[in-house]
C-alpha cells in the first residue's frame, strides 16, 4: 500500500483529530530518514502496540552542531516511502521546514543534566534541537506512543525525561540497537562508510564486547578502556570521544558495574563518527 505523504500540518491534524476522536491509540516513530532495519523494528514494535502508526522524516537542522555532518546526512525519501510500503503505515509526515520552524521561531526546550555528558558534551545544542523537534512531533502528531531505538541511548533518556517533566501524555518506548551481522550497530550515517571502512567498524562493537566481557570477569574498567581504545587506533580509528561505563537510569560515571550499567562508545572512522552502547549489568 503506498504510503500518504503529508507535508503541512492542516492535513496531518484533519487525519489525527478524527483518530483522536474515535479513540484510537497514535504511535509515532520519529526519525531523520535514510530509513534502515532498525528503524523498521520501530515501526513494526509501533503497528503491533497502536491503532494508528505514523513516521516522521525531518533532517532536524537544530540538533547538527556541525553544518558539514547536516549537508551530508543522507537523504533517500522516496525509498524510505517504499520500505515502508509493506507495513501499511497510516502517514507519513516529512513536514516542509517552514511547517517546523515558521519564522520568529524562538523556543528552546532543554533538558538539564542528562545532556551535560557524552553526545551532549560532544554536541553543544544537539540535544535542545532533539528536545525541542521531538517536542514538536509529539504535539504535532498528537501522538499517545513513541517509538526510539536503544542505539542512541542517551536521547531515549532525554525524550523520556522531557514527557514526563512536560505532561505530554506520550508513552516512550525503547526498543533494542539492531545490527547488522558483523555486529555494527545500525545507522543512518554507515551509508558514508566507504567500503574499507565498513570492514573495520564492526571492531567497536566488539572492543565493547571485550570490556564488558572483563568486566563480568572481574577486571577493572580503567586498563580495560586503555587497551580498547589502544586497538581501536591501530585497527584504523582516528579518534575516540567517549569509552564510558555508566548507569542506566541516569547515566552517572561508574568505576565499576556495581548497578545496572551500560557501556556508552563515539569513535570516528574515515571521517564519520559512530556511536554504540551495550548493557554490561542489567
Ligand atoms: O534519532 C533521530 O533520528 C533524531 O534524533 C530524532 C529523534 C528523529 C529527532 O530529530
Amino acid at each position: 500500500m503506498t504510503v500518504p505523504i503529508l507535508r503541512r500540518l492542516d492535513a496531518l491534524r484533519s487525519l489525527t483529530r478524527r483518530w483522536s476522536l474515535s479513540g484510537d491509540t497514535i504511535g509515532v516513530v520519529p526519525t531523520m530518514g535514510a530509513l534502515h532495519d532498525g528503524h523498521l523494528s520501530l515501526v513494526a514494535a509501533a503497528k503491533a502496540a497502536c491503532d494508528r502508526v505514523i513516521v516522521t522524516i525531518f533532517v532536524n537542522p537544530k540538533q547538527f552542531n556541525n553544518p558539514a555532518d547536516l549537508a551530508n546526512y543522507p537523504r533517500t525519501e522516496d525509498a524510505d516511502a517504499r520500505k515502508l510500503e509493506r507495513f501499511e503505515v497510516d502517514a507519513l509526515w516529512v513536514p516542509d521546514a517552514d511547517q517546523m520552524y515558521p519564522a520568529r521561531f524562538a523556543t528552546t526546550v532543554s533538558v538539564a543534566g542528562l545532556t551535560d555528558v557524552m553526545e551532549g558534551a560532544f554536541r553543544p545544542g544537539h540535544f535542545e534541537g532533539v528536545a525541542t523537534v521531538v517536542t514538536k512531533l509529539f504535539t504535532q502528531t498528537s501522538a499517545t506512543d513513541a517509538f526510539f531505538g536503544e542505539k542512541d541511548y542517551q536521547q531515549l533518556l532525554v525524550v523520556r525525561r522531557m514527557a514526563t517533566d512536560l505532561d505530554l501524555p506520550v508513552t516512550v518506548h525503547g526498543c533494542p540497537t539492531i545490527r547488522e551481522i558483523d555486529g555494527l550497530a545500525m545507522s543512518s550515517r554507515n551509508l558514508l562508510l566507504s567500503d574499507r571502512a565498513r570492514t573495520t567498524a564492526p571492531t567497536l562493537h566488539e572492543e565493547m564486547e571485550s570490556i564488558a566481557s572483563g568486566l563480568r570477569d572481574g577486571l577493572a574498567f580503567d586498563p580495560l578502556r586503555a587497551a580498547a581504545a589502544a586497538r581501536l587506533t591501530r585497527a584504523g580509528f582516528t579518534g575516540v570521544d567517549y569509552l564510558d561505563l555508566r548507569a542506566q537510569d541516569d547515566l552517572s560515571s561508574l568505576p565499576a558495574p556495581a548497578r545496572p550499567a551500560r557501556l556508552f562508545a563515539a569513535a570516528w572512522l574515515a571521517g564519520v563518527r559512530l556511536i554504540d552502547n551495550i548493557a554490561v549489568r542489567d
